[in-house]
């Protein structure tokens, strides 16, 4: 019922002319069958010309951040309208490199999913706890905590939103979580959006993220609460992102 989701973060990597080569190649190895949809997220000056290459392909374009105000005296910010008229379908919110690096809280993350819901753009609500929280056993805690305020504006309107975990301390480590916790995480965010969306919470996708490549892209991806992926340094070769999206159909 749900197509898994296949995103690339390539955060503040490749100049215009590295994205164009890379998504070439990209458009060359994906897989043509269908179940599987694919996602790339370039930086905002890359978007422009990954809009001209992928419109027209399967793969859909998404935006790694956005402000939550329409209009204004926001220097160097972007808004949601700006993004969609760049062709821009998915834009990720709350990061864990905005939340931590940045200082993003809950309430400025729900701005966010709320002003891009408001104007058809599907937001990535990401989530995940640091390895202390894991460690004193507060990890679903914080989750649902991130979770509850992220979608605090939506209402019941789920329209286009998707959740990805991921661990903080799997974040661009090489240390993956182990299936079987991501598992557990991604069926406990699964019984939170059905009391929280109803029906509506099984359309849902809920991704894991976190070091996760070509080799172990299978372990997350048979998993059958785990919707799909959110990579970020394999997504920045396009035959280790290609293999990894042709790792749901395996
Ligand atoms: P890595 O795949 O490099 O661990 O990054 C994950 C991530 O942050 C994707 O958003």
């Amino acid at each position: 019922m749900r197509v898994p989701l296949i995103a690339a973060n390539w955060k503040m990597h490749k100049t215009i002319p590295e994205a164009r080569t890379c998504l070439v190649r990209l458009l060359e190895l994906l897989p043509p069958e269908g179940g599987v949809e694919v996602a790339v997220f370039p930086s905002f000056t890359a978007l422009a010309e990954a809009r001209r290459l992928l419109t027209g392909t399967a793969i859909a374009l998404g935006a790694q951040n956005v402000y939550p105000e329409p209009t204004g005296a926001y220097t160097g910010e972007v808004s949601v309208s700006q993004l969609v008229d760049l062709g821009v379908h998915y834009v990720l919110c709350g990061h864990s490199e905005r939340r931590h690096v940045f200082g993003e809280d809950d309430a400025f993350v729900g701005r966010k999913v709320q002003a891009a819901t408001a104007h058809e753009l599907a937001p990535i609500l990401c989530v995940g706890e640091t390895l202390d929280e894991r460690r004193a056993g507060g990890a679903w805690a914080v989750v649902e905590r991130q979770l509850e305020r992220g979608v605090a504006g939506l209402g019941d309107n789920s329209r286009g939103l998707v959740i990805a975990y991921e661990p903080v301390w799997a974040i661009g480590t090489g240390v993956a979580a182990q299936p079987a916790d991501a598992h557990a995480m991604a069926s406990q965010i699964r019984s939170w959006l059905r009391d929280r969306f109803g029906a509506k919470g099984d359309e849902i996708r809920v991704q894991y993220g976190g070091s996760v490549k070509p080799d172990n892209a299978r372990e997350f991806l048979r998993l059958p609460d785990v919707d799909g992926a959110l990579v970020g340094g394999a997504s920045l070769d396009p035959d280790a992102f290609a293999a990894i999206a042709h790792a749901v159909l395996r």
